[in-house]
């Protein structure tokens, strides 16, 4: 199998452009030679500052430069890192300007553009000509806001403003209209560095969400502070992911310990900072003097010494060291020369001499964040620091991501804290404090809580991209769900934070996370080694090993075999979105073929999944073969399932065009997806739609068999308005096409469909004979059309001749074959005739004077209906239930039951079905039971009307007994006389004896009364 090699990648980056303004008109004015000169040093201003800042030069564009800042390697804070690139830039050049002023007299002047968004990054080009480069719409707005600045500004649009807003001060410009661009774009103008230099810093500005949970994590930092109180200083180390919650736990501490009159020194070390030496511990040393940033050099050196002698008045000795290191030195006292290591330990010496300064006797709080970011030399000081703290009433509190590896050494009474993400419970409270208590954000907690795994990070960035997709309307605290949630992409913010993480793995397992990413959310070891063409199946350990690390993956099961699952739904979608178009579909195509040849005995299990990767990996035929075989086996079990596979066999069949198969899949398709309209229901121009178009391919390619199977499907639409001559008109045509096609299959099957129109229309005779060459035909072959419409013919004969033997009076008989007619089915794995089956036999107890049986055994049968989630079967379970309540009495259950089965059946049919009327006789009777005589009466009445009017006589004679019954419970005997007359009359016509034995029994009872 090919290795699927990436050449390029979707990026999230920031591009940036630097160019000369106007360089045509100043290389006139000079001499090529020394304007080659000058723009040398130009370039070399702008390189500087793009390594500065971890960019990437992408080109040398003649009179500038494109730079791209999260290429190849990304960075989570690309956009920070070009907006701080082009202030150094613009002011590098402001000073290289005045240079060139008074050496040339020249009026030098540069501009620049930056954009963030998606690009494609990688080699392009072939050969030793291929250089790395990004490409896409992303680098022309940058170029387009290049174009549009000042001189000597940076203009950047919104994309970029919403990542670097906080960290950098913006100015609004207003909205441009760009070339290339179909909408305005909202321009900013880069003014300066802003007040925020952490993500938590930004949280702080927007209103801090209420903490929650990290009660033990907290316990911890106390006791340990607790310790430093009593002069056995230590250190807390907390460890964890982005976004998890380090900072927010270490500002809630510092509060805590502040209120508590504990003075707490906080530093950081910056995603950009870590190629500028000492950093953090400067501004450790700026917090610890108290200095501010307008001070003047005089205050500050009074403000350190002022400070360091009260503490210790030896510290005099050190002045000038602080005050250089500070970059304050104080003219009259220079620092003699160090070598750079004596430097570094002298500072280092100051630093602890400070901590443990004998002035200092209460507990103070050190508290250096991202750990991972520190420079060498800052590092070195704090491990200095560590090493010294015992007998100090100092606490250093740390906190750091888990690639991080300290190089220092833990002080005793060190503790580590693993900082977990927030649980369901907690997450729950977080988006009550975002979102409030809205009932229509009930279900938000668990899916939210679900795609972000529980990071507080993610949880916010989510909710605020849910507010701004309108999917939360609202305010904060008070939004409501506006429109449904759909997997809307993964916040810009968070996306470059796990884009960065995933770059920062090893070439290797960074290729598995993405084979994975495309797999799905879990894959088996041996899949991942197969579909990423390793040789060796030992040879996915160590970069999953890493992987697993990395906290990217875990281990779901190990046993019958390892399988591997995405910690996070959010990684997943990113490793995903970072790949070529091609290489997705490459991944696909051989996840695809993985599953097929690893489980060879799950493929019926399997085949919707493979289907779908089959699909995406570009194999249209075999997506639609697999796709079919998963609806087969969903069949009538999971009737909802298998008609979305047949709906995905139908577009793929059609994407691919002529050809034997596609066309007989087209086909077949469209002729399964009518044979659950009648069970599920289906707009009325959806089924006109699917009948034309298969009957024009049908015709076309002399299907014949499918021709008589849509002849059945058509005659019997759901909500069935036709008359009853219509449908048998239909049936018959198609069972004499079926018999032309000579299939043995399909002519049992539509015999045994067809016939139900004959019960409908009250011709018992036919019916029967219909059944017997149901049974004649298969000769006790029950898989013969097995599934064409109905699962088991055979079980369906049995209950039709069961039918008609209850309606005739032969009740033992009819029982027999009703009880095997759902023993075949049973056995025969068709869950809807014995679901049918059922329902006639319930109702039949009830006829034989058993009604408590009766209502049991309906209960029960709607129960199992239920799952089989039909609204075909679950009506009629319904409408039986209703039928076996009026059994014992229950009248108000009976007619709540027979309501609800007509409502499901319109609700999804569109119209009432050919067992209105029996629903309709039903209530008349659950009516009559409750004492309401008159609406008993209309709703017979109108339930008559309806069978003459289509011709569904065999429900029309128990209408017609109901109507008779309410006609004399509302006292009118002469009618209720009279319309015995009619029903005994249609139910000789249809030979119902049954109905003609009941009948008798209320003239006997008419005729027992007194009269009125
Ligand atoms: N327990 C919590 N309750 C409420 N909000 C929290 C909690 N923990 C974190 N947050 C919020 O989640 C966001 C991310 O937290 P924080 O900045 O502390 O993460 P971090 O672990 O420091 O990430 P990084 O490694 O990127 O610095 C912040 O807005 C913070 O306010
Ligand atoms: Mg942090």
């Amino acid at each position: 199998m090919d290795r699927i090699e990436p050449d390029g990648e979707r990026k999230q980056v920031t591009v940036l452009f630097a160019d000369v303004k106007g360089s045509m008109d100043l290389a006139e004015e000079q001499d090529p030679e020394q304007w080659r000169e000058i723009m040398q040093g130009f370039f070399s201003i702008l390189a500087d500052e793009v390594r500065r800042f971890e960019g990437t030069v992408d080109k040398f564009t003649g009179d500038g430069i494109m730079a791209v800042f999260g290429a190849p390697v990304a960075h989570e804070d690309h956009a920070r890192r070009a907006c701080l690139a082009a202030l150094r830039m613009l002011d590098d050049i402001a000073e290289y300007a005045a240079e060139l002023r008074r050496r040339h007299g020249l009026n030098f002047s540069a501009r620049i553009g930056i954009n963030s968004g998606e690009v494609v990054a990688g080699a392009i080009g072939a050969g030793a000509d291929g250089g790395y480069t990004a490409v896409g719409h992303t680098v022309g707005l940058a170029q387009r806001m290049e174009a549009l600045a000042e001189p000597g500004k940076a203009y950047l649009t919104e994309a970029s403003a919403e990542l670097a807003r906080g960290y950098l001060e913006l100015e609004d410009l207003g909205e441009f209209e760009i070339k290339g661009a179909s909408r305005p774009v909202r321009v900013f103008e880069l003014a300066g560095v802003g007040a925020a230099r952490s993500r938590l810093d930004l949280s702080r500005e927007r209103g801090f969400s209420r903490f929650v949970g990290r009660a033990e994590e907290m316990a911890v930092l106390d006791a340990a502070l607790e310790s430093a109180r009593s002069g056995e200083g230590t250190a807390v180390g907390i460890v964890a992911e982005p976004g998890t919650g380090k900072s927010r736990l270490c500002h809630e501490f510092a509060e805590r310990a502040r209120t508590a009159g504990v003075e707490v020194f906080e530093a950081q070390a910056q995603a950009h900072g870590s190629e500028i030496p000492f950093m953090p511990v400067l501004q450790m040393l700026r917090a610890y003097f108290g200095i501010a940033d307008e001070d003047a050099e005089r205050i500050v050196r009074e403000k350190i010494a002022g400070r360091a002698l009260l503490l210790d008045p030896e510290l005099a000795d050190e002045l000038p060291l602080l005050f250089e290191f500070l970059g304050v030195p104080d003219p009259d006292r220079p620092l003699p020369k160090l070598s750079a290591e004596a430097h570094q330990r002298a500072l280092q010496d100051v630093v602890c001499r400070l901590a443990h300064a004998p002035g200092r006797r209460e507990p103070t709080v050190v508290m250096i964040e991202d750990l991972h970011w520190i420079d060498p030399g800052s590092e070195a000081l704090l491990g200095g620091l560590l090493e010294d703290l015992s007998g100090s009433s100092l606490l250093a509190v740390v906190n750091f991501r888990p690639e991080y590896e300290p190089a220092w050494k833990p002080p005793p009474g060190y503790r580590s804290i693993d900082l977990q993400p927030l649980g369901p419970d907690d997450t729950r409270a977080l988006l009550r404090d975002l979102a409030g208590d809205d009932a229509s954000l009930h279900d938000l907690a668990p899916a939210l809580h679900e795609r972000s795994g529980g990071n507080p990070f993610f949880i916010e960035e989510i909710v605020r991209s849910l507010v701004e997709a309108g999917s939360l309307e609202g305010s904060r605290g008070a939004y409501r769900l506006a429109r449904p949630i759909d997997e809307s992409g993964v916040p810009a913010s968070v996306q470059t934070v796990l884009a960065a993480r995933i770059d920062r793995l090893g070439p290797e397992a960074k290729r598995l996370i993405g084979v994975a990413s495309v797999a799905g959310k879990e894959i088996s070891e041996r899949a991942l080694v197969m579909i990423a063409g390793l040789d060796s199946p030992g040879g996915a350990e160590v970069p999953l090993r890493e992987l697993i690390e990395a906290g990217f993956l875990y281990e779901l099961e190990l046993y019958p075999e390892r399988v591997l699952a995405f910690r996070h739904p959010l990684t997943r979608e990113v490793a995903y979105g970072s790949q070529l178009a091609e290489q997705r579909r490459a991944g696909h195509a051989a996840t695809a073929r993985a599953l097929v040849e690893l489980n060879p005995e799950r493929h019926e299990e399997l085949a919707a999944l493979i289907a779908s990767h089959m699909e995406q990996g570009g194999e249209p035929l075999e997506a639609a073969r697999w796709a079919a075989h998963a609806a087969y086996w969903a069949g009538h079990s999971r009737p909802r399932e298998a008609i979305g596979l047949w709906r995905t066999v139908t577009r793929l069949a059609d994407e691919l065009g002529d050809g034997e198969e596609p066309e007989s899949m087209a086909v077949a398709s469209r002729l399964q997806q009518l044979d659950f309209a009648w069970r599920l229901g289906m707009p009325r121009e959806e089924q006109r739609r699917l009948e034309r178009e298969a009957e024009e391919i049908a015709e076309r390619i002399g299907d014949t068999r499918s021709l008589a199977l849509l002849q059945m499907l058509c005659a019997g639409r759901p909500g069935l308005e036709q008359r009853t001559a219509e449908w048998i008109e239909g049936v018959e045509r198609g069972v004499r096409l079926a018999d032309e096609s000579g299939d043995r299959h399909l002519r049992v099957a539509l015999r045994a469909a067809g016939s139900y129109a004959y019960l409908c229309a009250g011709r018992l005779d036919r019916f029967e004979a219909a059944l017997d060459e149901v049974e004649e035909l298969a000769g006790g072959e029950r898989s013969l059309g097995a599934g064409i419409v109905i699962g088991s013919p055979l079980a369906w004969a049995s209950m039709g001749r069961g039918l008609a033997r209850r309606d005739r009076g032969e009740i033992d008989e009819a029982r027999r074959l009703l009880e095997r007619a759902v023993r075949i089915a049973e056995e025969d794995g068709d869950p809807e005739t014995a679901s049918w089956s059922r329902s006639n036999l319930a109702v039949m107890l009830r006829l034989r004077d058993e009604p408590e049986a009766a209502v049991a055994a309906a209960r029960h049968n709607c129960e199992r209906t239920e799952r089989l989630g039909d609204v075909f079967s679950r009506s009629l379970a319904l409408a039986s239930l209703g039928a076996t309540l009026l059994g014992t009495g229950e009248f108000a259950a009976a007619l709540e039951a027979n309501e609800k089965a007509e409502r499901i059946y319109r609700d999804a049919m569109g119209g009432g079905g050919e067992m209105e009327v029996w629903r309709a006789g039903l209530r008349a009777e659950a009516l009559t039971g409750l004492g309401r005589a008159e609406e008993a009466v209309a709703v017979a009445e109108e339930a008559i009307a309806t069978a003459g009017e289509r011709e569904l006589l065999w429900s029309l004679s128990l209408a017609s007994l109901a109507l008779a019954r309410a006609q004399a419970a509302g006292g009118d005997r002469p009618g209720a006389l009279a319309t015995l007359d009619e029903t005994e009359a249609a139910s000789r016509r249809t030979g119902a004896m049954l109905v003609v034995a009941a009948v008798e029994e209320e003239r006997r009872a008419l005729a027992g009364e007194p009269a009125g």
